[in-house]
């Protein structure tokens, strides 16, 4: 099939390659210039892994191009899909204005048939707004082609986007006609695994989905993080209990583990939008609202027990180990570290930091300064420094060589905010260790 991606970021790259990997013919269409060139280069302006080898392999094979040039973009697609950025204005809000103008274009070029697919993740009512641009950029120009607008939000995960969408749980079709559904399944036919993924629904339901399924994610890890400050208060130990509520079915293990707080471009904002949408229409969210509160408290937990053990932090230089918002990506948009850094430097500190991949786009944030050093391995990170904390699970970080470490540090202490070690191997390397939610131990 002819499709064409609107929004070469990351969503929308990672939409066009695997479509493209499965046999279609995409064009990605971008208004920067810049990063079209370096698409056609063959370089992803993100990391993601599995998507680099996807863009070449199905550019090479004369699948996927790129263009800036929104008349060809809209020439080629049947299937159009809106994956441009939302990006919050000052109220939180989303702002749609790239999403609309992308259905304002389509509007002027379009001279057939055209399924319209938003993809960013839009509040709900924007695919209306969408079909209102767009059919009145067509009455402007006097014409009268069809159209359908469908909802098709994603459900990619960070550093297993490729996987998430080449093996969907579910694939969500908001529409209200039967044409476009059937272009959609078609479309969607080879993610087929076993049983039919695609669900059809409503418009509205389709939007709202996106938003009920991070929100019921977030409630469930602010859930956790309560419970495992309970946990530590009352002597009990939160693996255990997570193993223990995790067993039951209608629990299940996933998206349990109480850490520093959750980050990301996803879950932070779809929780403060999905809160806002309810202001709209009248209904307080209560346990949403709860959810985001949890969350900030979590994300100052560390910073809290570092000071409550070193006291004045001035002077002070805390190691840390990870900086993006969690594994395999180098996004550090919300992520907890950064709540941990700033609040280090506002009381005088300083940190020494190592990503394996995160450490470009934390220098592209913050800058140069004194009091921040990104250095090339773990075991850097601590030399000198007073105590370790620890904020993503990368697994180079998972069995360190703790002799080495504990010579290395002032003072042999680990503030753990992802649990990665037994805390009794921890103590008996000579550790203070401090984790989230199970007994302190050592020192
Ligand atoms: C999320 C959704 O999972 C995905 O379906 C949606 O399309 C986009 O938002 P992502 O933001 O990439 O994906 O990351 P995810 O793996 O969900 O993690 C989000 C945050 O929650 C991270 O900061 C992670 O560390 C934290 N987390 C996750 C926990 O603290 N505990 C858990 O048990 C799981």
């Amino acid at each position: 099939m002819k499709v064409t991606v609107f929004g070469s970021g990351y969503v929308g790259l990672v939409t066009a390659a695997c479509l493209a990997d499965v046999g279609n013919h995409v064009v990605c269409v971008d208004v920067d210039a810049k990063k079209i060139e370096t698409l056609k280069a063959g370089h992803c302006p993100f990391y993601e892994p599995g998507v680099d080898d996807l863009l070449v392999r199905n550019a090479k094979a004369g699948r996927l191009d790129f263009t800036t040039s929104a008349a060809d973009g809209v020439a080629h697609g049947e299937i159009i899909f809106i994956a441009v950025g939302t990006p919050p204005q000052e109220d939180g809000s989303a702002d749609l204005q790239y999403v609309l103008a992308v259905a304002r274009t389509i509007g002027q070029y379009m001279t057939d048939y055209r399924v319209v697919c938003t993809k960013s993740t839009v509040p709900v009512g924007t695919s209306a707004k969408v079909r209102e641009a767009l059919g009145s950029t067509l009455a402007g120009r006097g014409v009268d082609v069809p159209y359908d607008v469908v909802s098709n939000p994603e459900f990619l995960k960070e550093g297993a986007a490729v996987e998430d969408f080449m093996r969907p749980d579910r694939i969500i079709v908001g529409t209200d006609s039967p044409r476009p559904l059937e272009l959609m399944r078609a479309l969607y036919a080879p993610f087929n695994r076993n049983h039919d993924r695609v669900m059809a629904m409503d418009v509205q339901s389709a939007e709202l989905t996106k938003y009920a399924a991070n929100a019921m994610l977030a409630t469930r890890i602010s859930f956790m993080n309560e419970l495992a400050l309970l946990a530590e208060k009352v002597g009990a130990d939160i693996e255990s209990v997570r193993r223990g509520i995790g067993s039951d079915p209608r629990i299940g293990f996933q998206f349990l583990y109480a850490g520093c707080g959750y980050g990301g471009s996803c879950f932070p904002k779809d929780v403060k939008a999905l809160v806002r949408t309810g202001h709209e229409y009248g209904q307080t969210l209560q346990v949403l609202t709860a959810v985001e509160a949890a969350n900030d408290h979590q994300k100052h937990v560390l910073f809290d027990r570092i000071q409550a053990y070193l006291g004045d932090l001035s002077g002070k230089t805390i190691a840390l180990w990870g900086l993006a918002f969690k594994p395999n990506t180098d996004d550090m948009r919300e992520a907890p570290s950064r709540v941990l850094m700033e609040a280090i430097w506002a009381a005088g500190g300083k940190v020494r930091a190592h990503d394996p991949v995160a450490m470009e786009t934390t220098r592209a944030i913050y800058g140069e300064r004194d009091d921040l050093a990104l250095v090339p391995s773990p075991e850097v990170a601590c030399e000198g420094a007073d105590v370790l904390a620890i904020v993503t699970e990368w697994a180079v970080f998972r069995s360190p060589d703790f002799a080495a470490i504990k010579k290395l540090l002032r003072t042999p202490a680990i503030f753990d905010g992802r649990n990665l070690y037994a805390p009794k191997a921890v103590a008996d390397a000579g550790f203070y260790y401090e984790s989230i939610g199970r007994k302190t131990v050592g020192g």
